[in-house]
């Protein structure tokens, strides 16, 4: 499908792809990126439809993450009609273009801890971990959120009910925790095996590659011998991850956090902004009149 892109919202993975680095960042390619244009959450209208697409016409409002082909910093960008979902008519598309990408992050996260449990999440402060506290606060889960000192009273705002500025203390000396969620994942598995309670479980979603391989490899082992469990969680793609999330927003229920909107021109300006370490939640750029 051809997608007319009225809204696009910036991820940490576009920083990463940007950077080339972490190492699993250049498997878009290892030398020079394949794709040009970066960009993975959009929200627009049905410009085109391919051949064998039935469940979208010419005009639809659609919102969708494309991140294994990127393209959606641009007046259009071509997407599988499997990646896209129709848009919630009480969003506006800059709204929607906040959901795909950090909201199934977060849908993934939180199905991991039960009601009554205790989660910690480090790198609450950002898109994904904005949305995670609120689920989680609303599905009984004690959340501790990690972040910066700028942004503590904003995860308390949006249901955290710990927090901790990553600067002061070192969350991995705190706990016991059942579940810890990282974001931005770079310390060592025996850190993170500290910090979790009897039987807990620990995920990186994003960080390093070197925590990666470790999680993949010693984590393993560590958790077969200490009882705990240590792993990479792999989020899966498409609209069955993120709908639910987005009904929630358009029923008021969830909250959606938008620093700030910057046009189509300023893509460099807003990839440094949400580098910058102020932005509270995410940094959307618009790209046409909705
Ligand atoms: N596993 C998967 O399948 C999958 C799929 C898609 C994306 N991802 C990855 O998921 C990750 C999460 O992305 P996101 O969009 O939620 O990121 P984000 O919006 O950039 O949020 C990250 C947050 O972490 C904070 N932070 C930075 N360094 C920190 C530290 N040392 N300790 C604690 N907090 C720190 C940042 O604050 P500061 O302002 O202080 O920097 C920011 O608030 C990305 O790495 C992305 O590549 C994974």
């Amino acid at each position: 499908m051809l997608v007319e892109v009225v809204a696009t919202s910036v991820n940490l993975s576009d920083w990463e792809a940007l950077q080339g680095s972490p190492g699993y960042a250049r498997f878009g390619g290892l030398r020079r990126p394949r794709r040009r244009i970066l960009g993975s959450d959009v929200a627009g209208r049905v410009a085109a439809v391919g051949e064998g697409v039935t469940r979208f016409r010419v005009g639809d409002e659609v919102y969708g993450d494309n991140i294994p082909r990127l393209g959606g910093f641009a007046e259009y960008v071509a997407m599988p009609a499997s990646a896209l979902a129709r848009k919630p008519s009480a969003l506006t598309f800059e709204e929607a273009s906040t959901i795909p990408q950090a909201g199934a992050i977060a849908q993934h996260a939180v199905a991991l801890a039960s009601p009554g449990e205790r989660l910690l999440i480090n790198g609450a402060g950002g898109g994904s971990g904005s949305f995670a506290i609120q689920l989680a606060a609303r599905k009984g889960v004690h959340v501790t959120a990690v972040d910066n000192a700028d942004k503590l009273d904003f995860l308390r705002d949006l249901g955290a009910d710990r927090v901790i500025d990553y600067r002061v203390t070192d969350f991995a000396r705190t706990g016991p925790y059942d579940v810890i969620v990282d974001l931005v994942a770079h310390r060592s598995v025996f850190a993170y095996r500290r910090a979790l309670a009897r039987g807990g479980r620990c995920v990186m979603v994003g960080g390093t590659l070197r925590t990666m391989l470790r999680m993949l490899t010693v984590g393993k082992l560590l958790g077969a011998v200490t009882g705990a469990r240590l792993g990479v969680l792999f989020v899966r793609e498409g609209p069955e991850h993120f709908t639910a999330l987005a009904e929630q927003c358009a029923a008021g229920e969830i909250r959606i956090s938008i620093d700030r909107v910057l046009d189509l021109a300023e893509v460099a300006e807003a990839l440094t902004l949400h580098s910058s370490g102020t932005a509270l939640g995410k940094v959307v750029i618009t790209v046409s009149n909705g």
